[in-house]
């Protein structure tokens, strides 16, 4: 399922993750793509391993903890160290498959990847085009979305990004290891998450409708979490 999360960064996390970005060395995205990828990627990747990413990173990961709409449908068990890129007027990426193991060069940690995320870092009034394409022929999902808004969607889909055609879109693109692998087991525990928070609204958090089902949730995480 894909998942759009609005506001993850707010204005001024944007303003400083931009700025600190820009300080950054800015290398041929060719780096880190696996072989077929490699042919199809045309854009900028900022140094991964560099303060400046390490830094932005940080801010993007803290802004994900506190974020109760990514943390319910993920169940993150690790989030890897997220990376930028930008495309500039013609850059694209072509179809792919992102890698199924990521393994961060820094921290030697690898990470199974259940879902990827693009968090948008460019007002979508800036550029033309650059739209992320999630899925194949008359069902994909066309993604442009707001400075600081997040799309969240299974890494075993195939996707690309639209060549831009006038200005600049920069990005943040991490990968997450959840704590539930199977994405229809993930996608229940979400739904039951969000008629668990509605119950509780209109029934209280005592009435033992509330309880149990907050109980069914826990020791549905307890039977599928692979920690
Ligand atoms: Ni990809």
């Amino acid at each position: 399922m894909t998942m759009h999360i609005q506001g993850v960064l707010d204005p001024e996390e944007l303003r400083r993750c931009r700025a600190t970005l820009a300080g950054a060395p800015w290398l041929d995205g060719r780096a880190t793509a696996g072989d077929q990828s490699a042919r199809a990627k045309r854009n900028l990747q900022a140094a991964e391993g560099s303060p400046e990413v390490a830094a932005a990173g940080e801010l993007v990961l803290r802004a994900l903890g506190r974020n109760a709409g990514f943390m319910s449908a993920a169940l993150p068990l690790r989030v890897y160290p997220p990376l930028f890129n930008r495309y500039g007027e013609g850059m694209s990426f072509g179809d792919h498959v992102d890698n199924a193991i990521r393994t961060s060069p820094v921290s030697g940690q690898s990470y199974r990847t259940d879902l990827s995320a693009t968090l948008f870092l460019s007002d979508p009034g800036d550029y033309d085009g650059g739209e992320l394409v999630i899925g194949e022929g008359a069902f994909a999902a066309r993604v442009k979305l707001a400075a600081g808004d997040v799309v969240l969607y299974p890494t075993t889909s195939v996707h690309r990004v639209e060549p831009v055609t006038r200005g600049e879109r920069w990005a943040s693109f991490f990968w997450v290891q959840s704590l539930v692998a199977d994405p229809g087991q993930r996608t229940l525990l979400r739904d039951l998450d969000r008629a668990i928070g509605a119950a509780r609204e209109g029934l209280g958090d005592e009435h033992p409708a509330a309880v149990s089902l907050v109980g069914a949730y826990h020791n549905l995480v307890r039977m599928w979490a692979q920690p």
